[in-house]
This record gives structure tokens, C-alpha cells and sequence, in this order.
């Protein structure tokens, strides 16, 4: 880590001193904090609202889908499929009810990853690590450089790739729940490969047979209460750099998505998931599908613990370029994007500027 001081202010040093207490931001607020530390501080610019837009917003709700709807056949599929088209051109964000992953499952390992978050220090702080080729790691993602900003949450991870984790690698406070999850996340992705597929016009097997989904990064976030929320966020505005995102957050809410240039609430609906389009899929799907921007705020209440399943290549796919989709390019519909290898996309995004939320522009094609 590069030292570097702004004044008086030395923020290589205050996230050293974070990082080495291997505590997290939970650690932080257990001390008894009242103000929280600069590094987590976001300039006020970050929490304006965005101008209102210029026609009012059309319907303001995140769609639901009922997936209840995929077992009466043919007609209900078609129905399912145009609702995820329509939703993930207009918002690229949904909400899925009656996704077959048992709301049991769900709560159980909700209550699991606030058990390991909780656990007493030392055992917790076995798994701390800042070393992203770790598939198993527990951390803050605390700023690697002076204009980054913190968020104020934690963050377990879990590096599935091609579905596969030791499962002595995962903590024993939530291995069998996270097993159990995982298998049922994976069902449900697959459905949702076929669903997506269908829903860009496609056989229904195209986005399973280009293993692009097919790891998966299970992140399972705390985020503590905060002694000044007003100042942070939980997790700063961002789009995923995945395909598809797959998130199950418990009912305490503050995740937010940009919609119509508006900041729209997704209030949490027991045993719902919420789906949304990643980066790689606006790209892969030549801007028919929209990966949005979110953010989750920070708040006086907390915990509050949300589970993201972000779905990324296999091994074998990661040694190709994605680009645009042959069958959805046409001359009327020119490619977009140029192609380029999931891991050179995520490199580009780690390094990007500051102040961009969003690395896709960086990978259009310039002559549109
Ligand atoms: C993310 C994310 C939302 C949430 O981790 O990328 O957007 O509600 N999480 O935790
Ligand atoms: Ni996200």
C-alpha cells in the first residue's frame, strides 16, 4: 500500500490501522464510535439526487415477476419471458416471487452469515484476508488507493468457479447453509439462462452452452449501523461487472437503483429475490438488456445482511472475448461494444478513474 499524506491527514494509516485490527467495519462500531473515520466519509456532491426528470417517471415500482407462472406451461413461459425482456430493457433490475429457492433456505442462511459476522474476533479474524486470488475471504474492501472512499459495510466471500468450493474452505458457522443456498442458486440460474435467453430471442440453451454464467462470486454482506449515515453510504453507486446478479437482502431495505434518473427504493418482500443485469450482459446482449447503477445506503438501523450471487464465466470461458451476440447485430443494429475477456474487463474496471461509476463506456465501439 502506498503511503501518502494530504495535510495532516494520512489515509494509508487509517486504513492500515482498520485493516490491522482484522475487525472490519463491525469492529469499528463496536468500539463505540460516534464520528467515523475520513476514509469513509463521501464527498456531499455523492448524496445529491439527480435531477428530477423532465416527464414523471413511468411507475415508479420495480416490476415483480412470478415465476409461478413458468410451471403452467407454454402461454405462462411466453408471459414470464416478455415480463424479464420488458424489465430488463426498462430497468435492468427485477423482482422474481416463486423462484422455487425455499424461503427456509433463504432465512437460514441469512441468519448464517449475520452468525459468522458476529463470531467472536479471533475466529472471524482467521479468515480476514485482502488477497483477492483467496476464494474464500473475509474483509472491508477498504480503499487501495488515496481517492478511493470506504463503504461502511463487511464483506464474506465465496469464489465458486464453475460451481465448485471446497467445502472445508467455507467457515463452519455457515458452510451448510451456504452449500444449500449455492445448489439452489445454481437451479435457479440456469432457469434464468434459459429465461434471458429467450426473452433476447434466442435458442433457449445459448447463454448456458457460452458458460458465461457458470462461476459464481457469493458475496454475503453486514452492513453495521452507522454513527453518521448521512456521511457514507453502505455500498457506493456502482453497476455489477458481472452478467447476472442474483440478491436476497433480509427486511431492514436501503438498497436503492437508478431509474429514469431517479434514486428508487427496492423495499425488501419476504422471499423475494431481486435479479439485475450485469455490465457483461448490456454488452453481450448489444444494449438490449441495461446494467443499472445502485447503491445501498447507509443507515442508524443495522444490521442489515444481504447475500449477492454474482454469476461470471467458467474457467474455459474466461479465456474468451465476449462482444456483442452475431444474432442480435445487424445492420440496423450495429455492435456497441468491441469484444473483450471478462478478466480484462474487471481489470479495467479496479483501475478505473475516479468518479465513474460505470466501466462500459470505456468498451464502445468509437465510431457510433
Ligand atoms: C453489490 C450490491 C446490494 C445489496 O454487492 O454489488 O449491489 O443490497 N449489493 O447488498
Ligand atoms: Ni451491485
Amino acid at each position: 500500500m502506498v503511503s501518502s499524506s494530504n495535510g495532516d491527514y494520512d489515509w494509508a494509516k487509517e486504513v492500515k490501522e482498520i485493516d490491522e485490527t482484522k475487525a472490519g467495519v463491525k469492529g469499528l462500531v463496536d468500539t463505540g464510535i460516534t464520528n467515523i473515520p475520513k476514509i469513509f466519509v463521501h464527498p456531499k456532491t455523492s448524496f445529491e439526487t439527480h435531477p428530477p426528470p423532465p416527464t414523471p417517471a413511468h411507475g415508479s415500482d420495480l416490476p415483480t415477476i412470478d415465476f409461478q407462472g413458468l410451471r403452467s406451461g407454454g402461454e405462462g413461459r411466453r408471459v414470464v419471458v416478455e415480463e424479464i425482456r420488458k424489465a430488463a430493457q426498462e430497468w435492468g433490475f427485477f423482482r422474481i416471487v416463486n423462484h422455487s429457492i425455499p424461503v427456509e433456505t433463504m432465512d437460514a442462511m441469512l441468519a448464517a452469515v449475520k452468525r459468522f459476522h458476529e463470531l467472536p474476533h479471533h475466529e472471524k479474524a482467521a479468515f480476514y484476508t485482502t488477497d483477492q486470488r483467496r476464494s474464500v475471504k473475509f474483509n472491508s474492501n477498504l480503499p487501495e488507493r488515496e481517492n478511493e472512499l470506504g463503504c461502511w459495510r463487511d464483506i464474506l466471500s465465496f469464489l465458486f468457479y464453475d460451481d465448485q468450493l471446497e467445502p472445508e474452505e467455507i467457515p463452519s458457522a455457515c458452510r451448510e447453509q451456504v452449500q444449500e443456498y449455492v445448489k439452489h442458486v445454481i437451479q435457479l440460474r440456469e432457469v434464468m439462462a434459459e429465461l434471458l435467453s429467450e426473452a433476447l430471442g434466442l435458442r433457449s440453451d445459448y447463454l448456458s452452452s457460452m458458460e458465461c454464467m457458470k462461476s459464481e462470486a457469493l458475496a454475503c454482506l453486514y452492513y453495521p449501523k452507522c454513527p453518521e449515515p448521512h456521511k457514507t453510504f453502505g455500498n457506493k453507486s456502482h453497476s455489477d461487472t458481472t452478467f447476472l446478479t442474483l440478491l436476497m437482502q433480509d427486511t431492514i431495505g436501503g438498497l436503492q437503483i437508478l431509474h429514469d434518473a431517479q434514486w428508487v427504493d427496492v423495499p425488501p418482500v419476504r422471499g423475494a429475490l431481486i435479479a439485475n443485469v450485469g455490465d457483461l450482459l448490456q454488452i453481450i446482449s448489444n444494449d438490449k438488456f441495461i446494467s443499472v447503477e445502485h447503491r445501498v445506503v447507509a443507515q442508524a438501523v443495522g444490521p442489515r445482511i444481504s447475500v449477492a450471487s454474482f454469476f461470471t464465466p467458467s474457467r474455459k470461458a474466461m479465456a474468451k472475448a465476449f462482444g456483442p451476440i452475431k444474432e442480435l447485430v445487424s445492420e440496423e443494429s450495429p455492435a456497441v461494444y468491441r469484444e473483450v475477456m471478462f478478466g480484462e474487463y474487471i481489470e479495467f474496471y479496479k483501475t478505473k478513474f475516479q468518479g465513474s461509476t460505470s466501466a462500459l463506456p470505456h468498451f464502445k465501439i468509437q465510431s457510433l
